[in-house]
């Protein structure tokens, strides 16, 4: 009999549908619910298919088979007592079988809708194998780009990061998640994973309340207003309370304060590491830990399923808090159409091939960041070039282009740089590929010659660098950010030539490059751009696109400023350019206090390489006319601020106009700017427009001690531009009520 009919009553409120269920369940069934398990191949089937039809299984991660998704779904269906099907988990971090650009690079687009989109795609090719949940979006504020796992991130900054989280969650789940093209998205890593010390995965997080408060958590609240149906722990330790264990963000923040009512992962086992952490005795405390926080679902530990049944039987844990914990997976499976039944077996057809790589190919464009263009470099005209040197370890590397987490992604779509710019060159001039270095890791610098060969032959050189995908992502973190292996050699060698030289960095988190900038006349920064890299980069170059990203990070000039970024404090003594003094200019015996006394570094001053917010255009825009409807408001108005954007240059491109502010003075001290909108406008030669912000009391406001979210009269600055260097100012100041 399908048991599932039971329940299957549309007209039944969920939550009278979740008792009904918890009634007919037994303990074991219960705790079933809470264990996640790993596939692990058609050889364990069997041993796999006997613990879902007992009610022992909730989730299985990593299983992209539909055949055997089907086996065991039918199985949980017609043969598991309740018939509660499960929970197909996979990362679909940035694309599936199309891979699109890292969600780092996909922030440089700063557009919400290409973002979307992509999770779109992705959603809808990953549900075809019976995906039905994956772990994305990350929205950890990454401020350290020595963390490997920065490449997953939208970057630094809150706002964009919830802006851009939202998105995803949409593309993901859209407004009918029960819908069966959908799969569920998850919010990771609760919280302040991004902020693991030194840059050094899984490390410490020792973050101030005031931090978590107003930098890490606004992301993950964005997410659940946007509705996202789960959440996944942090491997981190905060402050001496493991995410995992952390009943204050788990309970006290998710629950209630935000009313979150979906479900919550562990990460991979990360409730049995709370014994490695330290917080607890072995693997019966850190189940009870878990449980008691908040924690409704073990990854892959399954400590739950053992020692819960045990904990509850002897009155350790409530039969109360263990329905809670099962309570939250099923109304996260009924959202999702899964108790139904509707949604599985439907979705049997991926989106036409040409539409995904359509999608990823705007993605690939939007997410380069152009950062430098002497004397206009770019863009090539293809008609006036007769031979063009392709160098670098990255020209024609499929796999390393689609970058890090791409368990399912097709490197035979990928096409490469090289690919692509020989197709735009044909029978119009020869292109000369040298890879100059076997990886972008290597000292060999036997490839060296005929690089430079080729290149001094050529009429230009465009070098294709950066680092190979397996140098970021989860645990591949960096000491030194600078170009890895001998690149930075090849660079110089090439630059020898005279030919202009032409950077496209392919990487996966921000690079120092203070030490090479000078060496490129023009250089793109593609991060890994998926699939359509390479034609994306072709349009570009080629000047059939014009560049519109902007740096969703700042960029350091060497590996030693990390972290820096522009939402920093003032500090009671704030750097001055005229009291910097480098290290090569002190005189010998200078006196103790003969050098500046503020906060700089006396080989790096405190300039960022690139601020946050940057990137240059194929045309110019100018800001003017900044205005603002009122210079005073009370907490109940509203301001209005406007400013007019021309394109003075010669080509039709996009901009993104950006708003920050700063709170000059409250009693907790704020960030020097706050990034609090942006507009993203496509404009013609000469052609203006009036971008227009609305500034209510929401931006304006911060999270307090106590966790009230309020503003504080007084003076606002209010800047409005093209980067965070933005100096078209206006202010307005907020009246006490
Ligand atoms: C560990 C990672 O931290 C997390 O982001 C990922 O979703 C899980 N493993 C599942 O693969």
């Amino acid at each position: 009999m399908d048991m599932a009919n039971e329940y299957n009553s549309s007209e039944m409120a969920i939550e009278e549908r979740i008792r009904n269920l918890l009634t007919e369940m037994t303990l074991e069934e219960k705790t079933g619910q809470l264990n996640q398990v790993q596939w692990n191949g058609w050889e364990a089937f069997d041993a796999l298919a006997d613990d879902v039809r007992a009610g022992r299984v909730g989730s299985v991660i990593n299983l992209v088979d539909r055949a055997a998704v089907d086996a065991l779904q039918t199985i949980a269906r017609q043969e598991s007592r309740q018939g509660i099907p499960l929970l197909i988990g996979r990362d679909v971090i940035h694309g599936f079988h199309t891979v699109m650009p890292l969600p780092l690079a996909q922030a440089s687009s700063w557009n919400p809708e290409l973002v979307r989109d992509c999770a779109r795609i992705s959603a809808q090719e990953a549900a075809v194998t019976g995906v039905n949940w994956t772990f994305a979006p990350m929205i950890d504020v990454s401020r350290d780009p020595r963390w490997g796992r920065v490449a997953e991130s939208f970057g630094e900054d809150p706002y964009l990061t919830s802006v851009l989280g939202a998105a995803m969650i949409d593309g993901y789940q859209t407004s009918d998640p029960a819908s069966p093209d959908t799969i569920l998205a998850c919010a990771k890593h609760f919280a302040g994973y991004g902020a693991s010390e030194g840059g050094r995965d899984y490390n410490s997080t020792n973050i101030p309340p005031n931090e978590m408060r107003n930098v890490h958590l606004p992301p993950f609240k964005a997410a659940v207003e946007a509705g996202v149906a789960t959440f996944m722990t942090s491997f981190g330790d905060i402050d001496g309370v493991p995410a995992s264990g952390n009943d204050w963000l788990l309970t006290d923040v998710l629950r209630e304060e935000w009313s979150f009512d979906g479900m919550v992962v562990s990460d991979w086992e990360s409730i049995t590491q709370l014994c490695t952490h330290g917080m607890c005795e072995d693997e019966v405390d850190a189940a009870l830990v878990a449980a008691q926080a908040g924690v409704d679902m073990d990854m892959v530990g399954g400590l739950y399923s053992a020692h819960l049944p045990h904990l509850c039987e002897s009155g350790e844990i409530s039969m109360d808090r263990i329905d809670q914990l099962v309570g939250n997976i099923l109304r996260t499976k009924i959202r999702a159409g899964l108790i139904d039944g509707d949604r599985l077996d439907q979705h049997t057809e991926e989106p036409a091939r040409l539409t995904a790589l359509a999608v990823a190919r705007q993605a690939a464009t939007e997410s380069c960041v152009l950062l430098r263009n002497e004397k206009d470099t770019l863009p090539l005209a293809s008609d006036q070039i007769s031979s063009l040197a392709v160098i670098g370890p990255m020209a024609n590397e499929p796999a390393e282009q689609m970058g890090t987490w791409v368990f399912d992604g097709k490197s035979e779509r990928s096409v490469t740089p090289l690919d692509a710019i020989t197709s735009v060159l044909e029978g119009q001039a020869e292109v000369d590929f040298e890879p100059g270095l076997e990886t972008t890791r290597s000292h060999d610098k036997t490839l060296f010659t005929r690089a430079v060969e080729a290149a001094a032959s050529c009429d230009v050189a465009v070098l294709f660098i950066g680092e190979e995908a397996i140098l970021s992502g989860e645990a591949h973190c960096r000491a030194d950010i600078t170009l890895p292996g001998a690149q930075a050699d090849l660079v110089r060698a090439i630059r020898q030539t005279g030919k202009p030289v032409i950077g496209v960095i392919m990487a996966g988190r921000p690079l120092a490059l203070g030490d090479v900038i000078e060496e490129f006349d023009a250089l793109v920064y593609a991060w890994h751009g998926g699939s359509m890299s390479g034609p994306a980069l072709a349009d570009l170059l080629f000047g059939r696109a014009v560049p519109s990203g902007k740096l969703p990070v700042t960029f350091p000039k060497v590996s030693g400023q990390v972290p820096i970024y522009y939402g920093h404090k003032n500090t009671g003594r704030p750097p001055e350019a005229d009291k910097v003094i480098h290290i090569d200019d002190i005189e010998k015996g200078a006196p103790q206090t003969s050098l500046g006394m503020t906060s700089f570094l006396l080989d790096a001053g405190y300039e960022p390489l690139f601020p946050f917010g940057f990137g240059l255009s194929y045309t110019q825009f100018a800001y003017s006319d900044l205005h603002i409807d009122r210079h005073e408001m009370t907490e109940k108005e509203m301001a209005i601020v406007t400013a007019t954007v021309i394109n003075t240059g010669t080509r039709t491109a996009s901009e993104i106009t950006q708003l920050y502010i700063r709170d000059r003075v409250a009693r907790i001290t704020r960030p020097v700017r706050e990034l609090k909108a942006f507009r993203r406008q496509e404009l013609a030669p000469g052609e203006s427009v009036q971008v227009e912000f609305q500034l209510s009391v929401n931006e304006l406001a911060y999270y307090h001690r106590d966790g009230s979210f309020q503003a504080e009269p007084g003076d606002f600055d209010i800047w409005v531009g093209g980067d965070s260097r933005a100096d078209l100012h206006t202010s307005l100041r907020l009246l006490k009520a």
